[in-house]
C-alpha cells in the first residue's frame, strides 16, 4: 500500500502527462495545419509517449490497490508562430516536468516508500532523455536558420522517428 498522500501525488502525474500529451497533440496539429508533415508526425508520436508515461503510472497506482482519480485537463495553446517556438516551449515543459518527478521521488524518499522510489527511477531516466532529443532538435533548427533546403531535409527527418 501506498499513503494517500502518494495516491494524489501520482494522481496529479497522471494529469500533468496527460496535460503533455494534450500540449504535443496540439503542436502536431498546429505542424500538420502549416504543411510540416515529419514535425507533426513527430509530436504526435511525442503525444504517444507522454500516454504511456501516464498509463504507467495508472497501473503503478493500480498494483497497489490505489484508486487513479482523472482530473480536468486545463486548456493548451493551439497556435505557434514556427518551430522553434514549439520546441522551445517543448524543452521549458519538460524541464518542468522533471522538476515534478524530483518532487516526487523526494515526497517517496520522505515516506521511506521504496516501491514508488523503484517505481520512480525509470521516469528519472526518461526525464534525461526527453531533455536531451528535445535540446538536440533544438540546437539543429538554430544550425538551420534561414536554410529552406536544410529546413526541408530536418522536416522529412523527424518524419522517420
Ligand atoms: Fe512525460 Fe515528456 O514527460
Amino acid at each position: 500500500m501506498i499513503s494517500a498522500k502518494m495516491q494524489a501525488a501520482i494522481n496529479a502525474q497522471i494529469n500533468a502527462e496527460m496535460w503533455s500529451a494534450y500540449l504535443y497533440l496540439a503542436m502536431s496539429n498546429d505542424a500538420a495545419h502549416k504543411g510540416l508533415k515529419g514535425v507533426s508526425h513527430w509530436f504526435r508520436k511525442q503525444y504517444d509517449e507522454e500516454m504511456v508515461h501516464a498509463f504507467k503510472f495508472a497501473s503503478y497506482l493500480q498494483s497497489q490497490m490505489a484508486k487513479v482519480e482523472l482530473k480536468p485537463i486545463a486548456k493548451v495553446d493551439t497556435e505557434w508562430s514556427n518551430v522553434v517556438k514549439m520546441f522551445e516551449q517543448t524543452i521549458a515543459h519538460e524541464k518542468k516536468v522533471t522538476s515534478l518527478i524530483v518532487a516526487l521521488c523526494d515526497q517517496a524518499a520522505k515516506e521511506k516508500d521504496y516501491a514508488t522510489s523503484n517505481m520512480l527511477q525509470w521516469y528519472v531516466n526518461e526525464q534525461i532523455e526527453e531533455e536531451e532529443t528535445a535540446q538536440g532538435i533544438l540546437d539543429a533548427l538554430n544550425m538551420i536558420g534561414d536554410d529552406k533546403a536544410a529546413f526541408y531535409m530536418f522536416d522529412k527527418e523527424l518524419g522517420t522517428r
